[in-house]
């Protein structure tokens, strides 16, 4: 199992461009599932997920085909419409090929994802609003049964704005006769860039990005090539890391507006940044504490949480945090607390007293984003961190232990 050796505290310089975003590409390739026609996609991310999701669809009967800077896909003879416990267990997202399967074959046996480290995570929004669409649901030793003899358009009122649900929902509906509306819908950029592939794919989808999205059903698709959006939340972790070391960093290869709530706040906060039409410039700052809650976007996104905990253990004085989105994310609390952060928990809001100074010590990653929050904050410790468990890294964070080199960072990827 790997492991990192990180030598703190240590200045970055530079500039860092991001990959494109997992949490796009995800949805994406399940929406393959919908299309008899040739697909490219472009500079798809070497991740854990990634890669578990190509498999998935080979399982299915893809034909997949690695190009210099595509991936060329052909979904044109399905084989199958199981996706086993065996993947989905290992990735939550697999759930995402539910209603591209619905909508394509008109049924489809998906494991139930089963809970993971940062909660139960359920999926009853999906299969609820599923059901009004008229698929029938047998849930049977851990699997999701489900069939569609004629899905109907309807009204579909979410009751929380499940980023996850919205995209099923969407990929379920693509080709259902006249209008599905999905109200309260997440709005995530990657929602957008969802219907953006579908749409070039030809469908006809409209109000992505806002919390009434519009599926009017299609018969034929198109080929199509498309390339996603960048990782916003690479890219804020970037920052994150930037500001801690007061570093100057140049960030690249992202919309800055997708994260613009996130730029609000840390300007508020003080910090020097310059924000271009696909960058971030931080220059060395000087930090004021503050509040955080996390919310779905355009708020503060959960995703960030843990980066934004290990930055305020950095700045002097008392900040706050509280998660709204998910029962069980704060794991990198007490890994943090050994690298000497002075953090009180109290359900789900974390005090963090900053300001503190951090020493190495041997900590150990739970889950993706709580992994990010203890690399930035290895980079600031004194001395050299052991973080264990690294592979939860490898799901979200694309070639990480290089790109911090690049910046100057001193990590080492070692096989314990
Ligand atoms: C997506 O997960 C992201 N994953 C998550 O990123 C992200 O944290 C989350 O959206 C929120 O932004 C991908 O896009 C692959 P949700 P998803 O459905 O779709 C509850 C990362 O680190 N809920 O919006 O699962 C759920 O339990 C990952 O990259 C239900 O109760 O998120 C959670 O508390 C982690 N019933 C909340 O809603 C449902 O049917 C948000 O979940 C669905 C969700």
């Amino acid at each position: 199992m790997d492991k990192l050796l990180i030598e703190g505290p240590t200045n970055l310089n530079g500039t860092v461009k991001v990959s494109r975003a997992k949490n796009a590409y995800l949805p994406i390739l399940a929406a393959v599932l919908v299309s008899d026609k040739p697909i490219k996609l472009k500079n798809l991310p070497d991740l854990r997920d990634i890669r578990t999701m190509l498999r998935l669809l080979q399982n299915l009967g893809v034909k997949i085909d690695d190009h210099e800077d595509h991936t060329s896909f052909d979904a044109s003879q399905l084989t199958g419409h199981e996706a086993t416990y065996e993947l989905v267990k290992t990735m939550r997202a697999s759930i995402f090929v539910l209603g591209p399967l619905l909508a394509r074959l008109g049924k489809a046996k998906v494991s139930l994802p089963g809970g993971c480290a940062i909660g139960t995570r359920p999926i009853d929004i999906h299969l609820k609003n599923l059901e009004k669409l008229g698929v029938e649901f047998e849930i049977s030793s851990g699997y999701v049964e489900s069939k569609s003899s004629n899905l109907k358009a309807c009204h579909l009122p979410l009751s929380f704005p499940s980023v996850g649900a919205t995209e099923n929902l969407m990929m379920a509906s693509i080709f259902i006769d006249g209008e599905t509306i999905i109200e309260n819908a997440a709005r995530e950029p990657e929602i957008s860039d969802l219907a953006d592939f579908l749409n070039a794919m030809g469908a006809s989808i409209n109000g992505a990005g806002t919390s009434k999205i519009t599926i009017t059903g299609v018969k034929e698709l198109n080929a199509v090539e498309y390339e996603a959006i960048g990782d916003r939340i690479e890219a804020a972790t970037y920052i994150f890391g930037a500001l801690m070391t007061e570093s100057e960093v140049k960030v690249e290869g992202m919309n800055p507006k997708h994260i613009g709530f996130v730029l609000d706040t840390l300007k508020d906060m003080g910090a020097n940044l310059e924000i271009g039409e696909d960058f971030v410039l931080v220059r060395r700052s000087k930090l004021k504490p503050v509040k955080i809650k996390t919310a779905p976007y355009p708020g503060f996104p959960t995703d960030l949480q843990a980066q934004m905990m290990a930055l305020m253990t950095k700045i002097p004085g008392n900040s706050y945090i509280e998660e709204n989105i998910f029962e069980n994310r704060f794991m990198h609390v007490p890994e943090l607390v050994r690298l000497g952060a002075k953090i009180n928990l109290s359900g789900n809001s974390a005090f963090v007293e900053g300001g503190r100074p951090l020493k190495a010590a041997p900590v150990m990653c739970t889950d993706l984003r709580a992994s990010a929050a203890l690399v930035l904050a290895a980079l600031v410790s004194e001395g050299e961190t052991e973080v264990r468990r690294v592979y939860h890294l490898d799901r979200g964070y694309e070639k990480l232990d290089q790109k911090l080199n690049s910046l100057g960072a001193k990590v080492k990827k070692v096989n314990e």
